[in-house]
């Protein structure tokens, strides 16, 4: 029988070891978590994508008393991107998040679902996606989806 070892690469640095691309796209991310709608959970989660014709958009978490009608902030954000700049290939996803006005320590990562998502937009687009999980602490990045899930459902 072979055995395949699945390696995934994350980088960890502060905020002042990013570029000042990644600064603005963290920040957007911040931004956005200001109209996240979240009275469930009390999370209020950001995310900014960078497109390649420079323009970043943004989406946060609205949440619903029929759970799963609600979305996270990174599908938000993508599909937002995907229905408004369909031609412009998204580039990096930044995600953040707070609780009770107070962002997280630690990195935040995206859900399964979005992971999902976020792989089918890396195929669809033939190009990596970067993705940057703020915390106050660290920010952990990926340089492709890939890393967040191996061996992804795509067809
Ligand atoms: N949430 C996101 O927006 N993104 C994720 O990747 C994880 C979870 C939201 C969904 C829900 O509104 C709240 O965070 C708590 O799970």
């Amino acid at each position: 029988m072979k055995e395949l070892k699945l390696v995934a690469k994350i980088s960890i640095c502060t905020y002042e070891e990013l570029s000042i691309q990644e600064k603005k796209l963290i920040d957007a991310a911040k931004n956005a978590t200001k109209n996240a709608y979240a009275p469930y959970s009390g999370f209020h989660v950001g995310a900014a994508v960078l497109l390649e014709n420079d323009v970043i958009v943004t989406g946060n978490n609205q949440e619903n008393a029929a759970f799963p009608a609600g979305i996270c902030a990174e599908r938000a954000a993508i599909f937002y991107a995907n229905t408004n700049y369909a031609t412009s290939v998204p580039l990096m996803l930044a995600i953040a998040a707070s609780k009770n006005g107070k962002f997280t320590e630690h990195f935040v990562s995206p859900c399964g679902l979005c992971r999902q998502v976020l792989i089918e937009t890396e195929k669809r687009y033939k190009q990596h996606l970067k993705i940057l999980m703020y915390g106050e602490k660290e920010i952990y990045i990926a340089s492709s989806v890939e890393d967040l899930l191996p061996l992804g459902f795509i067809f």
